[in-house]
């Protein structure tokens, strides 16, 4: 296999008849990934927690690509698991197949709060919202997988960089909010909450790939892709100090690499012929390595850390969620 792929959205083969669900498609790498599926034919749901958003994605997406036929509005609000299931429940009676499955929405760096399913927010939205989503649009992925043996079928599970610095995942501290009236403890604990939700997005994504491994042809991944100057470092709903939300803006906006660019990974391992020449999955996949400040468009897999690889972990996140989901729908 090779170590690096060079990847130029020209790769993405054909995609018309395949069906497609990019969470978080309104906005930074969500909005470019569902842009450059539905160029390649693909029907893409932009499921989105706003209408108007999503809309407004859609309106930008035509413009570039020259129609919105190729697009449709999902409501997916990932802050409730029941709301996340009903919104799945609610594609399957729209389409009878899914292609592509992009687990992209997330947030960071944003005031601590329990979601109404009592969890702190990052955990919540960035995992417990996707593992409900995507747990209960699985069996029509297996499906699609079964009824087209000549079908590869694709998850791509987003997550980050970031879940190199995560501790261990506590599972009673999920529960709760963080608030300190020492900026740094505060910044210490954002970005704790966030690389846990990124390290989840990991363990989600190997039990996943684990569960369909008998099945040749669906193909589960994570992504990180790169550090890139979007929405999610609009820090204005940050419970850090202005200096501290200054300097985390001005870092992506100088360091970051384009949207189109950061959209790359996610766009390889969703369309490219070459995850399935090489066989990748399990994978998670980083863009670079950079050279200097440049990146050229090169996509390599990222060996995984000893605390990402933790198979009991990673089996006691899936149990707490599973009884986390099974509450939430009892409720
Ligand atoms: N940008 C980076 O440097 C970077 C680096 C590593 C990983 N990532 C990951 O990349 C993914 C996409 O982020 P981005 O950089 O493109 O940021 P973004 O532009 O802020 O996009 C995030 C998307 O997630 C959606 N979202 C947030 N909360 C939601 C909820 N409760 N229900 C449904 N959707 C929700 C947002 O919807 P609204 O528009 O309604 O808020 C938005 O569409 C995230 O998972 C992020 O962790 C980004």
């Amino acid at each position: 296999m090779p170590d690096v792929f060079n990847f130029t959205f020209n790769d993405i083969p054909d995609l018309e008849g395949k069906v497609a669900i990019v969470t978080g498609g309104n906005s930074g790498l969500g909005e470019v990934i569902s842009r450059e599926l539905a160029r390649k034919g693909c029907k893409v749901y932009i499921a989105s927690r706003s209408q108007a958003r999503a809309e407004a994605a859609m309106a930008r997406i035509k413009t570039s690509i020259g129609t919105d036929e190729k697009l449709t509005f999902l409501e997916l609000d990932l802050e409730r698991m029941g709301g996340a299931v009903a919104a799945a429940k609610s594609f399957m009676k729209l389409e009878s197949r899914l292609d592509i499955l992009v687990a992209n929405a997330g947030l960071g760096g944003i005031k601590s709060e329990l979601t109404p399913d009592g969890y702190e927010r990052t955990f919540g939205v960035n995992h417990l919202g996707h593992f409900a989503f995507v747990t209960t649009l699985l069996p029509l992925v297996i499906k699609t997988a079964d009824d087209n043996a000549e079908s590869q079928v694709r998850i791509v599970i987003m997550s980050s960089k970031a879940y190199e610095q995560a501790h261990p995942i506590d599972l009673e501290n999920v529960r709760t909010t963080y608030h300190s009236k020492f900026a740094f403890s505060t910044l210490r604990d954002l970005l704790q909450r966030y690389a846990r939700s990124k390290l989840a997005n990991l363990y989600f994504m190997r039990e996943l790939a684990d569960l369909v491994k008998d099945r040749k042809n669906i193909y589960v991944n994570a992504s990180h892709p790169g550090l890139v100057y979007t929405n999610i470092f609009n820090l204005s709903t940050s419970p850090l100090p202005w200096y501290m939300r200054y300097i985390g803006e001005l870092h992506a906006k100088w360091f970051g690499i384009n949207v189109n660019d950061g959209a790359k990974t996610a766009l390889f391992l969703a369309a490219d012929r070459r995850v399935i020449e090489n066989d990748i999955k399990g994978a998670l996949m980083y863009p670079g390595p950079t050279n200097g400040f440049v990146y050229y468009s090169n996509i390599y897999i990222r060996e995984i850390n000893k605390l990402g690889m933790d198979v009991q972990s990673r089996e006691k996140l899936w149990q707490f969620s599973e009884a986390a989901l099974a509450k939430a729908l009892q409720s």
